[in-house]
């Protein structure tokens, strides 16, 4: 294909490249049934099929325990801010939870739990423009409150957690969306964690939900079916008609995954990227990573340019070369340019390249 782009939008983004030719290859026909698989019922043996090596690539790749479950939910990673908080805040018996706000998906996380309940803000680094992950003071940390809520990668921030707060007397709530697979994570220090598909689990508007089995049943009477975890655990993921081109997408890249090495390889060539991508911030004066380098993302990418003048130039020339998607996050006058998994390392040397030549040019 020669118009192809390299994508480096927020999400959704990139897929890999096999995946999107097997999903052609088998839309006219899934496996000799002469039809394709959004028009097969969910209930088929084939879906059947699909759902299941889904689940167990999941929990092969993420090493999950027998005791924790792997669910599918409509709705994306946004759903789940109210979904997380409708399911588990009877666990307190005021409907009490803790949220750390590193960015702008945990503000908006806090800003959907607290139509459902009261939510503590313990740590946030809002006050430096989100630029790190703060500090937690376990002085805090309230031993009876249903949850504490974390966001692992910030993806409009450029930063992630490296350690995370555990053990903790409550559950710990993972939003995951945009790194899960992007390098090992011990699931067992979650009580549950979440992501929206759309960066490195396949196409937008589904989220994947990894939850331990004790967090199920406690959702409140008013939820709707389709987000209940324990209806969704009950049903296989199929309270109604599921998302079933997602969740078949979804097992193709979670195929591809494993095949490309797994969350540790993933992680490996992620670093790669990032040691590109940051030499090139780190050795110019032109320009100005926003994430401290001890807290920086290997997903999402933040810098600023000298000025409005020269960002605006930066976007158009950039996208005048087939570098697309790169934008400024809300509120900033950044850049903010996002690898997933499925960028390959080819797609970070020509952005290195293109800003190297950049600043040569405009500096
Ligand atoms: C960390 C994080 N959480 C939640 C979301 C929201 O996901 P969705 O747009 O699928 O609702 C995003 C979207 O980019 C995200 O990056």
């Amino acid at each position: 294909m020669s118009n192809q782009v390299f994508n480096f939008g927020a999400g959704p983004s990139m897929l890999p490249v096999p995946v999107m030719e097997q999903i052609q290859a088998e839309m006219r026909d899934y496996q000799g049934r002469g039809m394709s698989i959004i028009e097969m019922n969910h209930r088929s043996d084939e879906f059947q099929e699909i759902i299941a090596s889904a689940k167990t690539l999941f929990r092969e790749m993420m090493e999950l325990p027998d005791n924790y479950r792997v669910l599918w939910s409509h709705g994306g990673g946004g759903m789940q801010f109210n979904s997380v908080a409708m399911n588990l805040l009877g666990l307190h018996p005021q409907n009490k939870a803790l949220y750390c706000n590193t960015g702008f998906f945990s503000t908006w996380a806090i800003k959907e739990a607290r139509r459902f309940g009261k939510v503590d803000v313990i740590t946030s680094s809002e006050e430096t423009g989100f630029d790190h992950i703060p500090s937690l003071d376990p002085t805090l940390v309230d031993g009876d409150a249903a949850y504490l809520h974390i966001t692992t990668n910030n993806t409009m921030m450029g930063t992630r957690w490296n350690g995370f707060p555990s053990p903790l007397p409550m559950p710990l709530i993972g939003d995951a969306t945009s790194e899960i697979l992007s390098r090992p994570i011990d699931v067992t220090q979650f009580g549950l964690l979440y992501a929206g598909l759309q960066k490195n689990l396949g196409p937008p508007g589904l989220a994947a939900i990894i939850i331990r089995e004790d967090l199920l049943g406690h959702a409140s009477p008013h939820i709707a079916r389709q987000l209940d975890y324990t209806v969704l655990a009950e049903t296989d993921s199929m309270p109604s008609t599921p998302n079933v081109f997602g969740i078949y997408v979804n097992r193709l890249v979670l195929d591809w995954t494993k095949r490309e090495g797994g969350p540790k390889a993933m992680e490996e060539r992620n670093a790669r990227k990032a040691e590109r991508l940051y030499g090139v911030i780190d050795s110019s004066d032109f320009y100005q990573g926003h994430a401290r380098p001890e807290d920086r993302s290997h997903q999402n990418y933040t810098f600023a340019v000298p000025n409005g003048e020269l960002l605006a130039m930066f976007f158009a020339e950039a996208e005048a070369q087939g570098l697309h998607g790169m934008k400024s996050p809300p509120m900033r006058e950044d850049v903010r340019a996002s690898m997933y998994n499925a960028m390959p390392m080819q797609g970070a040397e020509v952005l290195a390249g293109f800003m190297e030549d950049f600043e040569r040019r405009h500096g």
